[in-house]
């Protein structure tokens, strides 16, 4: 299977690669994957009734090139609904909810999660920075708990506690910044920047967009089964494949437009397999208080004016700055169905959240709500006629987490020097503040283990309740030799390893005075014999048997030792 990467500025394609953040030709970071549409095209429908209703069933056109190894819980795949109560109300008949309440961390972003951490972890990426408004931060969360991979998660201060204590008790590093969003993205490329580490980035980052693209496909399949499919219709592949339905709106609550450009992407390549005829209209609905798409789109702008102080109570949809995804959005809509950008004030938003709890059962968040209230706002404006087909992407609704739950502790503030604004670089106001979230020192501990899966998982035991300097060893000598020259703090200790075992390390650890001091945690699958026992005794700080204890109580004993 071949991926390409499009530049969007210089035409140039290169094969993808996860990790990959600028075009080689001209440095562009704009890019957008390619497949091999005319192959897969022709061969796709036909496999996908053999395949589970979740977004890897469009696999073949996903940037992840084994699935097989994702550990899925279920994304994609949710329920297209009618909305026959808010129909009726309305005047038109044929309103849909595409249900994203119902993935697994109860918003849409989960298909950039699942898509984008997979790709991360195909790639061999174990850390990894990300700036959100909430939702992005939790779902990520979410999958880099299963993927083992540290995340750490920058939020503007502005965000309900209620979802940063959901992103906490995924065992991510909630970092609090005070400031506006936008700033708070600077701050998180920086920390990222100066610690080598990956850092999401949103409509540049290709499996986010890649996963989100799955809504489309997934609305088109899914109306196919409610209507049929479309008659007379004639495709590339000479009527091979059937026709599917495309609804006359797609809409969304929009903040930094990453779900619209990804849909809109789905929609554009099914018409390029020959699989829809047309393209949808697009209606993106932000926040009054934060629209800067609405007001470019009003005067017929192709750039947006960022909206330096945001001001509504919708944090999840405040981004100021939409940067290029909005031209982008612009120019496709213009060359596509067309549609609109269109605000709803908060006050409308929470009566629609009402509204629609009471009247369709389904209680949203109020950044999804936006959405709906959009809907009703461009209905009683004669842009949504009443026999349009309308999708409307419910993209949210998060639980709260219990205060008592977390303890104290999860979160580290930042608070910017007042002279930052938006457009200065930061300087060592901001770089003093970033080095006060961390501990001058991590503590070092060095994971010995030839199993790979037995690494990662103490790895994550130990990335998702503290801040650790982590060094590994897959063999004996190996461990030695990282042993003398970074003399660790802990050292948690494999028995069983061909050549050299985890009763040599040890042996070889305590006859040098370099490495004599350093506790041992032996965690083996080994049953030991009585001799063994004696070997170990007074050697190690304590011995857990695999498979035999929960994360807490190892790191019990790592807390014991590091304190
Ligand atoms: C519930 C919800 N709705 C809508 C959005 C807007 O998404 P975007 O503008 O990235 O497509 C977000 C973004 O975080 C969200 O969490
Ligand atoms: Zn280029």
């Amino acid at each position: 299977m071949d991926i390409f990467l499009a530049c969007l500025d210089c035409g140039h394609q290169a094969p993808y690669s996860p990790t990959s953040n600028s075009c080689p030709r001209c440095n562009g970071t704009w890019r957008e994957a390619r497949y091999e549409y005319e192959k897969i095209g022709k061969t796709l429908q036909a496999l996908l009734q053999g395949r589970g209703f979740d977004l890897w069933r469009y696999r073949e056109l996903l940037p992840v090139r084994n699935p097989h190894l994702v550990s899925s819980m279920g994304e994609g795949g949710t329920p297209l609904i009618q909305a026959s109560n808010l129909g009726m109300m309305l005047g038109c008949p044929n309103i849909f909810i595409k249900d994203e309440r119902q993935a697994p961390t109860s918003s849409f972003k989960d298909r950039q999660a699942a898509v984008g951490v997979a790709a991360l972890k195909e790639a061999g990426v174990t850390e990894v920075v990300i700036a959100s408004t909430g939702n992005v931060a939790i779902s990520y969360s979410a999958y880099c708990a299963r993927a083992g991979i540290k995340l750490w998660a920058f939020l503007t201060s502005l965000v309900p506690a209620e979802k940063m204590r959901e992103v906490a008790i995924y065992g991510t590093q909630v970092i609090k910044v005070t400031a506006s969003y936008d700033q708070v993205k600077q701050v998180a490329a920086e920390f990222a920047r100066q610690r080598g580490i990956y850092m999401e980035r949103g409509a540049r980052t290709i499996p986010s967009v890649e996963g989100m693209k799955t809504v489309a496909y997934e609305i088109s399949e899914q109306l196919t089964t409610t209507f049929g499919a479309q008659r007379n219709y004639s495709n590339n592949g000479g009527g091979k494949s059937p026709g599917w339905q495309v609804p006359d709106w797609y809409v969304q609550s929009v903040s930094g437009g990453l779900g619209p450009l990804g849909v809109q992407k789905g929609f554009m390549e099914m018409r390029e397999m020959g699989w829809i005829d047309r393209i949808p209209a697009m209606a993106s609905i932000q926040a009054e208080g934060c629209a800067p798409m609405v007001h470019a789109f009003r005067e017929g702008k192709e750039v947006a004016e960022p909206v330096r102080n945001p001001r509504t109570h919708i944090a999840t949809l405040a981004t100021g700055d939409p940067g290029r995804t909005y031209t982008l959005l612009y120019q496709r809509m213009r060359e596509g169905a067309g549609g609109v950008f269109e605000s709803v004030t908060d006050e409308e938003t929470y009566r629609t959240m009402h509204i629609l709890a009471k009247m369709e059962g389904i209680s949203v968040e109020p950044a999804a709500a936006v959405a709906f209230a959009g809907v009703i706002k461009l209905v009683r404006a004669g842009k949504i006629k009443p026999n349009d087909t309308v999708v409307i992407n419910c993209t949210g609704h998060t639980m709260p987490i219990e205060t008592t739950i977390l303890g104290e502790g999860w979160a580290r503030s930042v608070a910017l020097p007042s002279h930052i604004t938006s457009q200065s670089t930061p300087e060592e106001g901001l770089l003093a503040a970033l080095n006060r979230v961390t501990d001058d020192r991590f503590s070092s501990v060095a994971i010995v283990d030839d199993n790979e899966d037995a690494r990662r998982l103490i790895r994550r035991i130990l990335q998702a309740q503290g801040n650790y300097k982590l060094f590994e060893a897959s063999n004996g000598k190996d461990a030695i030799e990282l042993a003398l020259c970074e003399v660790p703090d802990l050292i948690i200790l494999d028995l069983m390893m061909p050549e050299f075992d985890g009763f040599a390390v040890l042996d070889a650890l305590k006859a040098d005075p370099k490495t004599a001091h350093i506790p041992i945690i032996v965690v083996t699958a080994k049953e030991l014999t009585k001799e063994e026992k004696t070997h170990l005794h007074g050697q190690i700080f304590s011995l857990m048997q695999k498979g035999e204890f929960m994360s807490d109580e190892l790191m019990d004993d790592v807390n014991e030792l590091l304190k």
